[in-house]
């Protein structure tokens, strides 16, 4: 006799998430040895040595236990001096700041702590594939806001204004941009801030790749005029430093924004790796020179893969900032999806389909350049035999 099904024990929810589009590329690549591969959104270097060094350090030292639910407090007053001299902005150590597990974790937490079942949150897209599955998982609805390649992925005032509803509750900008390598111009943060205020909104800016700019600085959002009381800031180590591994990332925002996310925080999470947090207190005191050092070698892998791009017909978009180009593959009269599955199989090249990061993303595909002059080099020439063929 046939058994009954058991019934499924996932949650609707649950059921409703939408797979990452990322993921799937990244199991077939790790069956495939001789692909050069565009498609790991994450630093090629090693953390530097003295903040390894840092972590072991204190590991010897006997620091083996958890830190204070906020973070250890020297890692704190670290981040409020490193903000403060690269953005003029100052976060209280005691109340304003939660040093987190990455800047995953500081997204979910700080999502969770603002919505209510239902609310609505304004996001930016082509984005981080986690941003509106982060929305949904706290309970919220993502909306998407579409920019596009012909305006330079900028975000406008009006775009918000038309998306706002009596449940919008928070605007989720990602600058500068994973997958576009877009920067948000100070004309259209100005357009954002203001949508913001006249509306009562949250802004939730994820400023991972602040330090990873190219011949334009980096603004933080929370210190434009009248920002600073309604941005919830996320950024992180992983990125600047070649931290990934180590999984620290912080959340500040205003004391009484902050009360809200350092109950989830400790509730979910206790304290953050203690022998990252140590290390990471060497990477901001000390880390300087290395993250200018691997800024410069990323901003000549940026002009090789997009003048690479350029010349094979594939127009790609100027990215100033996180170590991604964006570029438009329709000339091979291919979908995104098709281009990245041909490429992969023919050209064993691997990128990502562009609609991964939302629709909008569609007709582009995304090559992450965090990786060695060599293997672009390698990606370009398999790329041009390709585009031979498809182009
Ligand atoms: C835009 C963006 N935000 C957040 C993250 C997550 O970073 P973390 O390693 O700090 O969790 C990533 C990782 O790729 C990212 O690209």
């Amino acid at each position: 006799m046939l058994a009954t099904p058991p019934r499924s024990f996932l949650s609707r929810s649950t059921i409703d998430l939408r797979p990452s589009g990322i993921r799937k590329y990244f199991e077939i690549v790790a069956t495939m040895p001789d692909v050069v591969t565009l498609g790991i959104g994450e630093p090629d270097f090693v953390t530097p040595s003295h903040i390894m060094e840092a972590g072991i350090a204190s590991l010897h030292a006997g620091h083996t236990g958890y830190t204070s639910n906020a973070g250890l407090i020297e890692l704190r007053r670290a981040l409020n001096t490193y903000l403060q001299r690269l953005y003029a902005v100052e976060y209280n150590p005691d109340t304003e700041m939660v040093i987190t597990v990455g800047a995953s974790e500081a997204m979910f937490i700080a999502l969770r702590a603002i919505l209510d079942p239902g609310d609505e949150v304004l996001v930016v897209e082509p984005c981080f594939v986690a941003y509106a599955a982060a929305v949904s998982i706290a309970g919220g609805v993502p909306v998407p806001i579409n920019t596009r390649v012909e305006d330079a992925f900028q975000v406008t005032g009006a775009q918000l204004e038309a998306a706002i509803t009596p449940r919008t509750k928070a605007i989720f900008i990602g600058y500068p941009n994973n997958p576009t390598g877009a920067i948000l111009s100070q004309e259209h943060m100005r357009e954002v801030a203001a949508v913001a205020e006249k509306y009562d909104l949250v802004v939730i800016s994820d400023e991972i790749y602040d330090r990873l700019v190219y011949g334009v600085e980096h603004i933080n959002f929370a210190s434009l005029p009248g920002m600073f009381e309604r941005t919830i800031l996320l950024g992180g180590m992983s990125k600047a430093f070649a931290m990934t591994g180590w999984r620290i990332g912080y959340v500040c925002a205003p004391a009484p924004i902050m009360e809200g996310i350092k109950k989830l925080h400790q509730y979910l999470i206790m304290s953050a790796p203690t022998v990252s947090q140590y290390a990471a207190v060497e990477a901001l005191e000390h880390g300087e020179p290395d993250v200018q050092h691997m800024q410069h070698e990323y901003d000549e892998r940026r002009k090789l893969i997009v003048g690479g791009f350029n010349s094979l017909g594939l127009t790609c978009f100027e990215p100033r900032g996180a170590f991604y180009a964006f570029p438009n593959i329709q000339v091979t009269g291919m979908d995104d999806s098709h281009f990245c599955d041909t490429l992969l199989y023919e050209g064993r090249v691997a990128m990502i389909p562009g609609s991964a990061f939302g629709d909008c993303g569609a007709g582009h595909a995304r090559a992450s350049y965090a990786t060695s002059m060599e293997n672009i080099h390698e990606a370009l020439e398999r790329l041009s035999k390709f585009m031979q063929r498809y182009g």
